[in-house]
């Protein structure tokens, strides 16, 4: 059983602009037009868990990434759009039990996925891996990554790899 983070950070933390931008993001010269490993880390996962926020960025996007069950936290949506319905269900409620629930249906390996859901699980030390790619930007302000705690959580370094000589990707286990 495995909780991941794959994401993208500037330097100094943010995932977006304060309005959900992510051009930044969107501009990094790709010459070759990898994905960088995305399908092949989408295809060793049983599911995917994003917030409503991420998920609605999402759908802005006009095309799905994902080939794996996507689960949306909200309070708010009861429902996602019709569109949507094969590919992403809502869950509510306390995060642990919703993790829990998962993994019974053989959901074990699950990308967490969104700002304030990475928060959500770090705050119940809920996440076994992070693979962070750092883009050489300062945006001085926007949607941070990671949010105060009041505890500490160790992680160990496995991997870094420079991608198309500008961004820095880390994977972290989570130590003991
Ligand atoms: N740089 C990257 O690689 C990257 C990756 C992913 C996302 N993003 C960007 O990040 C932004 C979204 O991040 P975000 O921090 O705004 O939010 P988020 O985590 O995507 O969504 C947060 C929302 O999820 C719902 N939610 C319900 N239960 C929750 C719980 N226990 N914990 C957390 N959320 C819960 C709430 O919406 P309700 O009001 O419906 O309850 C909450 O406002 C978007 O702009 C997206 O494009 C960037």
């Amino acid at each position: 059983m495995a909780n991941i983070i794959y994401i993208a950070t500037s330097l100094d933390g943010f995932i977006a602009r304060k309005d959900g931008n992510i051009d930044w993001l969107m501009e990094i010269p790709n010459p070759n037009n990898s994905d960088y490993g995305f399908s092949s880390f989408i295809d060793g996962l049983d599911g995917i868990i994003m917030g409503r926020n991420t998920f609605e960025a999402v759908v802005g996007f006009n095309q799905w990434p994902y080939t794996k069950p996507v689960f949306v936290l909200s309070n708010k949506l009861n429902k996602v759009p019709d569109a949507y319905r094969e590919k992403a269900k809502i869950v509510k409620g306390d995060i642990g039990g919703i993790v829990e629930s998962l993994r019974k249906d053989g959901i074990e390996r699950i990308y967490v996925d969104g700002g304030k859901t990475i928060q959500s699980f770090l705050q119940r030390d809920l996440i076994n891996e992070m693979i962070i790619t750092r883009v050489p930007i300062l945006l001085g302000s926007g949607i941070p990554l990671f949010a105060e705690m009041n505890f500490e959580t160790k992680f160990k370094l496995v991997d870094t790899e420079i991608l198309n000589d500008s961004l820095v990707r880390s994977t972290y286990l989570r130590s003991p």
